[in-house]
């Protein structure tokens, strides 16, 4: 049998911004468990859900100060219980987001380290003397701006952190941290969870002589992190063999996986994606940013599918198009698009026709787009630092709209953390539900066909050449075919097609006497074994 993760479509919730059930105006489990029948009957497989971990929210859950508790603002392990028991009922498999590369600075462990050189959890952050003139040790920068390195008086020593200063990142190389991390992963194995999402897999190891990074001359953002190769602060060969541990822990449980997430862009993050899941002894799949990029060609997405399978033939992908940290992919590639609703109805159709396993994120099935926000709204560390260069992530994580009518569309009865603003309640579940052109109703038929389709489940894929602005591909399983093509843009296109064919599925075009039309864009799957021409 086909491990079920394999094909896998799985539904990425931010549990504050999903649904909130106890007037406090930020999402919780139980409010998640209440509307988890939405996510069952999109069709998905599995849902992954952002932080829930106690918390001090200064990268809102994304620093931990206790691994094997639920955070007050969600709920407790009884929900969390209840959560999952719902999920299984449902068929649906409940991945939990891991984010072990640091902790909070909250967490016992670095209350304790940062005591003495001589305490017993003295060693458990990466820990360095200054410079004889008192600066920090090296060039690493954090992801979040300003230097990795932060001052603690009572050391007289710097600690790493690569993003913000209350996130210390914890010193894998020492044993007992990895065995501590892996002992909270069994905890959850133990309580039922399916999975691990991985936050910042590939940064786990830093180098263990603190080499400088070199420059990268490359670099043109506003952000100072661009102006380096990290390769000594991240992507370390050392982190290997703790992916091996990591494995051997979920093997003895059955039918788990863990995904990665792999911070890095162009083709080390294809690399590292290979790297990290060649074989059957390191993670199951990996992701990166280069689908979640405002990259929006046919020749991108080629190169993406392409590195991965070259890289490592037994490797193994999962590709998104919007998640918690980037624009909406609706309002990230807006200039090639006729009009929102078609691009977000192609993006689904492109996403789901991708080999491997697929991650949706909450609010996408809907087509929502970027809210706009002013800087009294906002609530995350590098917007409010360098604004407006940066704008930061909350324009992806305001709340998920369900009911037109209701006060914030049905997702809180008070203020919101983050505000619902009109341009996004007008694509509540509500309205869409009513309508069989919508948006949700597109994913929904896709989805469905998906599911029917061995070639999109576990196809082998191949690229035709065809010039832009069309991407095709052909996946063949057990000897049937499917050619999956889109046109990125917002002018019609034509193409020539030889061979038996039908236009198959929910397609978005039109065949005749061997002319595909594809409307602005348009997608279509063909079946059989045939040929395109621009
Ligand atoms: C990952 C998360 C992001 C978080 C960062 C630090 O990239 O997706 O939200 O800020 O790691 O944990
Ligand atoms: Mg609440």
């Amino acid at each position: 049998m086909v491990e079920w993760w394999r094909d896998a479509v799985i539904y990425q919730i931010y549990p504050r911004s999903f649904q909130d059930s106890d007037g406090d105006g930020i999402g919780d489990l139980k409010g998640i468990t209440q509307r988890l029948d939405h996510v069952a009957g999109l069709g998905v497989d599995a849902i992954w859900l952002s932080p829930i971990f106690t918390s001090p929210m200064k990268d809102m859950g994304y620093d931990v100060s206790d691994y094997t508790d639920i955070d007050p603002l969600f709920g407790t392990l009884a929900d969390f219980d209840a959560l999952v028991a719902r999920a299984h009922e449902l068929g649906l498999k409940v991945i939990i987001d891991q984010v072990i590369s640091h902790s909070s600075d909250k967490h016992p462990w670095f209350a304790e380290s940062r005591q003495s050189r001589d305490n017993p959890r003295a060693d458990w952050y990466v820990w360095a003397d200054p410079n004889p003139d008192g600066t920090p040790p090296n060039n690493w920068p954090s992801v979040f701006g300003g230097p990795a390195w932060e001052w603690e008086p009572r050391r007289r020593q710097y600690y790493l952190h690569n993003f913000l200063i209350e996130q210390p990142d914890l010193n894998m190389h020492n044993p007992a941290v990895q065995d501590t991390l892996l002992e909270t992963m069994r905890f959850w194995l133990e309580r039922g969870v399916d999975g691990f999402r991985l936050d910042t897999v590939n940064y786990y190891f830093h180098d263990a002589q603190l080499r400088d990074n070199p420059p990268n001359p490359d670099h043109t953002g506003p952000e100072t992190y661009g102006f380096q190769r990290h390769v000594h602060s991240k992507n370390r060969p050392e982190n290997i063999g703790f992916l091996k541990r990591m494995r051997a822990l979920t093997d003895e449980y059955d039918a788990r996986m863990m995904v990665g997430e792999v911070g890095d862009g162009g083709q080390t993050a294809i690399d590292i994606m290979a790297e990290y899941t060649a074989g059957n002894d390191r993670l199951h799949m990996c992701y990166s940013f280069e689908m979640l990029s405002p990259e929006f060609t046919a020749a991108h997405f080629r190169r993406c599918i392409e590195g991965v399978q070259k890289g490592a033939p037994d490797g193994h992908s999962c590709w998104s198009f919007s998640n918690h940290d980037v624009i909406r992919h609706v309002t990230r590639w807006q200039d090639h698009a006729g009009n929102p609703d078609a691009l977000a109805r192609q993006a689904a159709a492109m996403l789901l026709s991708f080999p491997g396993t697929i991650c949706l994120y909450q609010g996408e099935e809907l087509g929502q787009t970027e809210t706009e926000l002013v800087y009294e709204e906002l609530t995350d560390p590098p917007a409010l630092r360098f604004w407006p260069e940066v704008r930061g992530r909350d324009g992806c994580r305001t709340p998920m709209v369900w009911d037109a009518d209701a006060p914030n569309a049905g997702f809180t009865t008070a203020d919101p953390w983050l505000p619902v603003k009109a341009p996004q309640a007008s694509r509540a579940v509500t309205i869409q539900q009513a309508d069989n052109d919508s948006v949700l109703a597109a994913y929904r038929a896709i989805l469905s066909f998906r599911k029917s389709q061995p070639a999109l489940r576990w196809g082998q894929t191949e690229f035709p050449d065809l010039p832009e602005p069309v991407l095709a591909f052909r996946r063949t399983h057990e000897g049937t075919s499917l050619t999956c093509v889109f046109n990125l843009s917002a002018s019609p296109e034509q193409l020539t097609v030889t061979g038996d064919t039908v236009l198959s599925g929910p397609s978005h075009a039109s065949l005749s006497a061997g002319r595909l039309v594809l409307p602005a864009n348009g997608f279509a799957w063909l079946s059989g074994n045939i040929d395109l021409q621009a």
